[in-house]
């Protein structure tokens, strides 16, 4: 029986007239009720598998008991108290774990902040502060958010930058590696990475590298459509950077905390970064950003040059304390790459049976389905995208696109694997309605997506 969505159609028409559009990117009559695990029940008691964990923010899954506990523990002592005039245990605590658990065998340091964006700002704070140094290297597509600095980087969408420039100055995007699309058709035995001459031949022509701060790149680019680049690049580029004393900074923001199987996705190109920025699921849900750095890039500025009133406040502190508790004593880094692995290879199962997928990519629970218009031309297919994560939403799965056509695969990292193989199951039967013309037009209406 078709799902009902009264209540919960109710709520978006009030929604429409009091909340600005330009906060949110619709997909489905979705509204939350309540979660548990990697399930969302909505208003009209409908149940889904969620394969999107709030934009991969809850990798402990919905509402975990041990995170409402030790948020509950910490307000019963205090709910906050702002961390630029006094001190806080969880603050210091939290640092310490964050310290242990990211790569780096030297002195580090942290500052939190409440977002993926206010991090990303900070993170340009200080390259420019300890560097001495302007310029700030981003990659085309990336997505790193919403402030000034991190809208800088950014270069996903239009509208993003529509009408409210100037952002901030010198900053220069370079191409991502993309493998699937490679501009210069190169398979993984011809590679020499000629994606990175542009770069290479930009640092001798007019982009001068003793200008230039920091490089930041996502490991896995996430938004751009969850794009694994080749190690071989990402070992060339950070030798470019320690060559020319560029700090290398991982943007981790979305594929941090476990997503991929690690730690640190950085972790899976054996690269010690100068500086990790972190967000979303580090607090479980709860609003909570980091920037951890070499000791002495951290010290580079005096204060008070990058604080919030609720950095660091106790609550999400107690919250990462716990995530981090979490994800070690329930093994999720293997739990995401064992189930990581079982996904990817039924996925490439389909990929042989049907022609609408392209490609099939990523590390541990962050995978990409890219779907084209045909198998020559590779260009994405946002039509079957849309048709495809609508279908499945009317059958009980939470799935997005990016990208023009790549479908989003980021479970909760407690996901069961009954659960997982479920949700697998109405991924495939819905490319099977797809390929056989039998999901409507209309359903393009409603689906409006990045
Ligand atoms: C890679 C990356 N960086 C930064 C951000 C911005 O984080 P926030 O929305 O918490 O500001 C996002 C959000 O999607 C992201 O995916």
């Amino acid at each position: 029986m078709a799902l009902q969505f009264t209540k919960s159609k109710e709520i978006i028409s009030r929604d429409n007239k009091v909340y600005s559009k330009f906060a949110r990117i619709p997909y489905y009559p979705l509204v939350i009720k309540r979660g548990y695990g990697a399930i969302i029940e909505d208003y009209d008691g409908n149940k889904f598998i969620d394969l999107l964990s709030a934009a991969s923010s809850l990798n402990t899954g919905h509402s975990n008991p041990r995170i409402i506990k030790a948020i509950k523990d910490q307000m019963e002592n205090f709910i906050s108290y702002t961390a630029a005039y006094t001190y806080s245990e969880p603050l210091v605590k939290l640092a310490e774990e964050i310290i242990k658990i990211t790569p780096g065998d030297f002195d580090k340091k942290v500052v939190f902040g409440l977002s993926g964006s206010d991090a990303n700002d900070g993170m340009i704070k200080f390259a420019r502060g300890f560097t001495g140094k302007k310029k700030i290297i981003s990659f085309l597509g990336a997505y790193h958010g919403s402030t000034y600095g991190a809208l800088s980087l950014t270069t996903l969408s239009l509208n993003m930058r529509r009408k409210i420039g100037p952002t901030l100055s010198e900053v220069e995007h370079i191409k991502y590696p993309n493998c699937y699309r490679c501009p210069y058709n190169c398979s993984k035995d011809t590679c020499n990475i000629e994606c990175l001459n542009d770069f290479i031949n930009a640092l001798s022509t007019y982009l001068p590298p003793e200008e230039i701060a920091a490089v930041v790149m996502e490991p896995i680019a996430g938004d751009a459509g969850l794009i694994v680049p080749p190690i071989k690049y990402m070992k060339a580029i950070y030798d470019i950077c320690k060559r020319n004393n560029i700090l290398f900074v991982s943007e981790e923001v979305q594929q941090g905390f476990g997503r991929t199987g690690k730690w640190f996705c950085i972790e899976h190109f054996d690269i010690v970064p100068d500086m990790i920025v972190m967000g979303k699921s580090i607090a479980s849900g709860v609003p909570l950003s980091a920037v951890v750095a070499r000791k002495e890039i951290m010290d580079s500025l005096e204060a008070p040059a990058h604080l919030f009133t609720m950095s660091g406040n106790s609550l999400s502190c107690s919250a990462a304390i716990e995530t981090i508790n979490i994800i070690r004593d329930e093994c999720l880094l293997k739990k995401s790459r064992d189930l990581g692995n079982y996904a990817k290879k039924r996925f490439e199962d389909m990929k042989n049976k049907y022609e609408v997928i392209g490609d099939v990519r990523g590390l541990g629970l962050s995978i990409g389905i890219d779907l084209v218009k045909d198998r020559k031309t590779k260009l994405g297919n946002r039509k079957a995208a849309s048709k495809i994560c609508y279908r499945c939403f009317e059958k009980g799965v939470i799935l997005i696109f990016l990208a023009d056509g790549v479908l989003r695969f980021q479970p909760p990292l407690v996901i069961t694997k009954d659960e997982l193989k479920t949700a697998i199951d109405i991924i495939e039967e819905s490319i099977k309605e797809y390929t056989n013309d039998k999901i409507p037009d209309e359903i393009l209406e409603i689906v409006k997506g990045w």
